[in-house]
């Protein structure tokens, strides 16, 4: 997700927006760059934070009183200078700044390529507004009209501001699923991607919907207009919120606004890859390699932590839907045991961060050996990503909270996407039961919603274990690895010990731990072994454990078993990860919160832990 900032009035812009681009950098960034208008047109942008770009513009010309300001989170293109928005057209008189994904660039590319255009990036979002200029110069139309007009034609998220040297009063922006919000200010405006830049300038706002046009002219004020070009009347609004909420997005914790993203970046996770209703899944990173992982003997997984989580997952998907052997390994373990590597090898490395330094000489060991190395990142252009042969992106947009949340569930949404695509190329999944789990998988964001809605009941439950010295969490099947996962978000925020085990070890060892001091998660959606887990449940009981069950909304017979139930909505089972790790991240969240803990940055732990 990229920060947006933009603004014309009687004040000179560039330190305005400076300043919403730092109020912004919360979401995250790996470059930035502003385009100023004053007679000329200039462009500043550069790798790195908004600290980088103060130095970059030192000694230059920084004067307009309007401008456009851009944090970039990387989607289209490595971070770099070439790449950082603003965007000019082709005859340099428009600058455009994106949040978002043009699902169709390529093919806008290849029509404007054919008429004689030629572009500097990789950007999505430079053929955006060079497509933008096409229709103005060929159409002869304003600007907004070309912009409405370039619009009708995208396909994808956009949350867009352009400047014209034709037009040195005006900003024009529009959105579809990405936010922008409109400050109205005495003889001046603002619009940025969220309150957070506008709010010490102006507490009245208007906020942009889905498929509109906003022109800022400080001649004519603001006006509105749909795609379809239906005027619309700019309703006002006046903030209530303080500047620190805000950059939270109202939410106390940056761990609980993740939380409660899910569902939009799974949604961003998927856009442009699953298209369920024709069954077709397009994963443009891997597709060079998709022959190669259908005929691997092997599939290795690496990665540490949360990522080690959903790499478990992702043997389950990969060896029920795709029948390929998978080994998933700690990529700490790995890199020292001397493994066998053959060149027929896949390596699937995944990480949030890109930079975890035992993940990353994982996969240099894998690579020595002559075995192909796959990525999932989370961070574009991040030291993993550069080293993987191919790989996905999750674009689950900046995970600030140490404790992985929203990064989970766009990875197992990832390996969801390939363990299908591999299927479905091997033969090994039936066509009726593909498209079955394609119609599934695009409701996941939906059941996980129903499953936020949930959270007062677990705040409940959360006071009544507040003081517990120690967790066991259960799981079978698919959700094992789910159970591992609510274990380390309890330990890693609450600093509760908690152990994840799978349901039928119980009876190996850790059963002795059981009395009516200790608290036992156990999740219950498996369709599949529902009695072996209900069995599991009586174990517990008879040794009078405090039983928490996850289950399914249907399910009636567990309410006699279990002291509490939390029954979420019931998924096919390759998929009941995504939806049942939801209850156990706020669990931990808000037992966390009742202890006092720094839910955002626990003790002793780093977001991305770069060394051995
Ligand atoms: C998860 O909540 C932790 N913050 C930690 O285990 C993390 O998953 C691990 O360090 C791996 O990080 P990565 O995904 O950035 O490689």
């Amino acid at each position: 997700m990229c920060g947006i900032v933009g603004y014309v009035g009687k004040k000179e812009a560039f330190p305005i927006l400076i300043n919403g681009l730092q109020r912004l950098e919360y979401r995250g960034y790996d470059s930035a760059g502003v385009a100023l208008l004053n007679s000329h047109l200039r462009i500043y942008k550069c790798k790195g934070k908004v600290s980088d770009l103060i130095e970059h513009v030192k000694g230059k010309n920084t004067e307009g009183n309007i401008g456009i300001g851009h944090t970039r989170w990387a989607t289209h293109g490595e971070p770099n200078d070439v790449n950082a928005h603003p965007h000019l057209s082709g005859n340099g008189k428009l600058a455009i700044i994106h949040n978002g994904i043009i699902e169709n660039y390529a093919t806008l590319k290849e029509m404007l390529l054919k008429r004689g255009h030629s572009f500097l990036s990789e950007t999505d979002t430079e053929v955006l507004v060079h497509f933008i200029e096409e229709i103005q110069e060929s159409e002869r139309v304003p600007l907004e009209e070309a912009v409405r007009i370039a619009l009708e034609h995208v396909v994808g998220a956009y949350a867009i501001v352009v400047i014209s040297k034709a037009d040195p009063h005006r900003l024009v922006a529009a959105r579809k699923s990405s936010p922008l919000v409109i400050g109205v200010g005495e003889g001046e405006y603002f619009i940025a991607s969220d309150a957070t830049p506008i709010i010490e300038h102006t507490r009245n706002v208007v906020y942009l919907n889905d498929e509109e046009i906003a022109v800022v002219d400080l001649e004519n004020g603001l006006t509105i207009r749909t795609i379809e070009n239906q005027p619309k009347t700019p309703f006002i609004e006046e903030l209530e919120w303080s500047l620190e909420m805000l950059e939270k997005g109202g939410y106390d914790h940056f761990m609980l606004k993740e939380i409660h993203e899910q569902p939009n970046s799974i949604t961003d996770s998927m856009r442009g890859r699953l298209h369920a209703d024709l069954g077709v899944i397009l994963l443009g990173g891997i597709k060079d390699y998709e022959q190669k992982l259908c005929n691997a003997r092997r599939i290795i997984i690496v990665a540490c932590g949360t990522s080690w989580h959903a790499g478990l997952v992702g043997e389950y998907l990969i060896e029920d839907l795709a029948r390929i052997p998978v080994e998933v390994e700690y990529a700490s373990e790995f890199r020292y045991r001397n493994p066998v590597i053959y060149e027929s090898d896949i390596v699937i490395a995944i990480s949030q961060s890109g930079e975890t330094a035992d993940t990353l000489a994982a996969i240099e060991l894998a690579k020595s050996k002559g075995a192909t190395i796959l990525g999932i990142c989370n961070v574009v252009g991040s030291s993993i990503s550069r080293t993987t042969h191919a790989g996905a992106y999750t674009h689950a947009g900046p995970e600030i909270g140490v404790a992985s949340t929203k990064a989970f569930t766009a990875q197992l949404t990832i390996l969801s996407l390939m363990a299908l695509r591999i299927a479905h190329l091997r033969g090994t999944i039936a066509e009726a039961r593909y498209r079955q789990l394609l119609n599934e998988l695009e409701q996941i964001p939906q059941k996980i919603e129903k499953a936020l809605e949930l959270e007062d009941q677990i705040k409940y439950i959360s006071n009544v274990f507040q003081d517990t010295a120690h967790f066991l969490y259960l799981g079978r099947g698919y959700n094992f690895p789910v159970a591992l996962e609510g274990a380390l978000k309890l330990k890693e925020i609450s600093y509760i010990h908690a152990e994840g085990y799978p349901a039928a070890e119980m009876k190996h060892g850790p059963i002795a731990l059981i009395d009516e001091e200790m608290p036992v998660v156990v999740l219950a959606t498996n369709e599949s072994a529902y009695e072996k887990i209900i069995s599991n449940i009586q174990e517990v009981k008879a040794r009078r454990g405090r039983i928490i069950a996850i289950t399914t909304e249907d399910d009636e017979r567990i309410h006699s078993l279990a002291e509490f139930v939390i029954q979420i909505p019931r998924t096919e089972e390759p998929f009941s990860p995504m939806v049942s790790v939801v209850p156990l991240q706020l669990l931990a969240y808000h037992i966390a919160l009742l202890r006092g803990c720094n839910v955002d940055q626990p003790r002793n732990l780093a977001k991305s832990v770069t060394v051995e």
